[in-house]
This record gives structure tokens, sequence and C-alpha cells, in this order.
């Protein structure tokens, strides 16, 4: 098998798709909570995707949403074609210890994030509640891989469509409510969720783990990019993260400054969707 060649291409929901991509150095190192950074061609973006998996036989499974120029043309790929460049493991592997019982939390997309940790977790002995959050029944990815990396799996749908009717976080207060003392809890997806799931832990006094996405570039701690305030001290996610204190982070900082590319990315999706266009017109 050739250098960063797709060996396994899946299409989990018409938005998220799955690839398997031959990089033995980076399979035999990458632990729960690292990332990749690729490029799709010469001219590509370097973007981040966390490492949902590895083989034994050199293979390095991410999980993407197709959401802009750079994941659309990722997904042109296909079993057999080479990515230009992976760089990896990098980031600090998420702290698995036993501690006891543990709520991982993901919405979304962060569920694909979210399972190697509730994973390792479960592995270490910890009795884990996995809380996968998604808008509606349809697009649940991951079901019954996230139902063997724990101990129970609680899907929650905002629409009712499926599992539990409301937010993860709403899940997370009725087991606490309930009487369940979690002595860990991670939350992984989209900022705000993470935001308010730091909310509530702190109410219940639970120490609680993030895993921040801010815009990286270099991913190695050069471009400053990715800084973000923990605790009032600027940190690198791409190098002192992904994984931060959650009741420590200032979320309203790392939200306005992802939405600083905004107009910059519709243009750069807009272009690969008319390229897409163009070529289909033409073929
Ligand atoms: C540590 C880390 C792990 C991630 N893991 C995953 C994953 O497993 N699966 C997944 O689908 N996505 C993951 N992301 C987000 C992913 O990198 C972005 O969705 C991707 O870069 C979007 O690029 P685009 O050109 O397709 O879309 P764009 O239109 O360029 O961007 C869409 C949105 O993605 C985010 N984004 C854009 N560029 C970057 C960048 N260079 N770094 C970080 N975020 C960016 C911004 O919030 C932006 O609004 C991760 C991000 C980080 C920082
Ligand atoms: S991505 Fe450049 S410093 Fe983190």
């Amino acid at each position: 098998m050739k250098k960063f060649e797709i060996a396994h291409k899946k299409t989990l929901t018409p938005e998220i798709g799955q690839i398997s991509v031959y990089a033995p150095l980076v399979a035999a190192k990458a632990k729960a909570g690292q990332f990749i950074i690729l490029r799709v061609d010469e001219e590509g973006e370097r973007i981040p995707l966390t490492v949902s998996s590895t083989s034994a036989d050199g293979l390095v499974t991410v999980i993407y949403q197709k959401i802009g120029g750079t994941t659309l043309a990722l997904d042109e790929l296909n079993e057999g074609d080479c990515l230009q460049d992976l760089v990896g493991p990098l980031g600090l592997p998420t702290e698995v210890e036993n501690v006891g019982r543990v709520a991982v939390l993901g919405g979304g997309l962060g569920c694909a994030i979210a399972l190697p940790v509730a994973r390792a977790l479960h592995e270490a002995g910890n009795q884990v509640d996995l809380i996968g959050g998604f808008k509606t029944k349809s697009i649940v990815i991951l079901e019954e891989e996230m139902s063997h990396a724990c101990t129970d799996l609680h899907i929650c749908t905002d629409d009712g469509t499926y599992g539990y009717h409301g937010f993860v976080t709403g899940k997370l207060e009725e087991l606490i409510k309930s009487g369940v003392k979690f002595d860990r809890v991670f939350a992984i997806g989209p900022l705000l969720m993470m935001k308010f799931a730091c909310r509530l832990t702190a109410q219940y006094n639970i120490p609680t783990t993030v895993s921040m996405n801010p815009i990286m570039i270099d991913g190695t701690g050069m471009c400053g990019c990715c800084r973000l305030t923990v605790g009032g001290e600027v940190k690198f996610a791409c190098v002192d993260g992904p994984d931060f204190d959650g009741h420590k982070v200032d979320f309203d900082e790392v939200i306005a400054r992802n939405a600083t590319y905004r107009d910059f990315e519709a243009k750069a999706k807009e272009k690969h969707l008319c390229r897409l266009g163009g070529g289909a017109m033409n073929g």
C-alpha cells in the first residue's frame, strides 16, 4: 500500500464521511484525543482532524463533516487515491485514568471524537456513560461502535425522534438528579454545547475536560492561531491541548475568534461547489 493511500472510505450520513489512510508511523503512536493535519492536494489548506481509531496494519481512521472547501475536496477522493500529506499524531493525548464513574458527552460530529476517549476510559476500568446528541434520528452515527465503548450509551435527539428528547446537557442533568455521582465529565462537540455542559457541571462541582477546536494552521505551536485563554493564561490548543479544564476556558473569546474567517470560508466553499457544478456540466 502507498503512503497516505485511502484504504477504505465509507459514507456515514450525507454530511459525514469516514476514511482510513495508510500512515503506519502515525498509527503506531496515536492515542485517544490526538489529531492529524492533512492536505488533500499540493495547493490545499491544512486541516486538523481527530484520530478516530488506528489499526495494527497501519491505518489511521478519521471522520469528517463535509462543511467547506477542504472537507468537500477530501470527500471527492476514493479508495486507492492518496492524500498529499498527513502529519501527526499532534496534540497531547487525553489523560486517561481510572477515576470511577465518568460521563462522556459527544455533540453531533463530536461523537466521532468522543468515541476513542470513551473507549480508552472504559478500557482503563471506568464506568462510562456515553451521552451522544444529534439533531434528529436520521443523522445518528456510530451507534454500534459507541455501544461497545462504554457501560451505558444514551442517545439524545433535539427533536425527540430517537432516544432521550433533548440536549446532552439535559440527559446529564437527569442522571445527576437521579443520584448518579460522576467523578469526571468529558464534553466534546460544538463550542456552545461544551460551554453549557461546563456551566452545568460547575454547579455540581464535577471536574470537566473539554476538547477545544479553534482554527489551527501549523499545529506545532508556531503560528499562534489556535490561542485561547484558560484560567487567565494564554494557551495554544495544538500543543497545550486540545483538552483543557472546561471550567477555566474563556468560551466567548474562542467563539468570537472562530468566526474570523467566515466570509473567506463561505467563498472557498462556493468556489469548490461552482467547480463541481462546472465539472458536471462539462462531463
Ligand atoms: C484539534 C481539532 C480536531 C478536529 N477534529 C475534527 C474531526 O475529527 N472531524 C471534523 O469533521 N472536523 C474536525 N475539526 C474541524 C475541522 O478541522 C474543520 O471542520 C475543517 O478545517 C473545515 O475545513 P473546510 O475547508 O472544509 O471548511 P471551512 O469552510 O474552511 O470551515 C468551516 C468551519 O470549520 C472550522 N475550521 C476551518 N478551518 C479550520 C482549521 N484550519 N482548523 C480548525 N478549524 C477550522 C471553522 O470553525 C469554520 O467555521 C477539528 C478541528 C480541530 C482544531
Ligand atoms: S496551530 Fe499554530 S500555534 Fe497552534
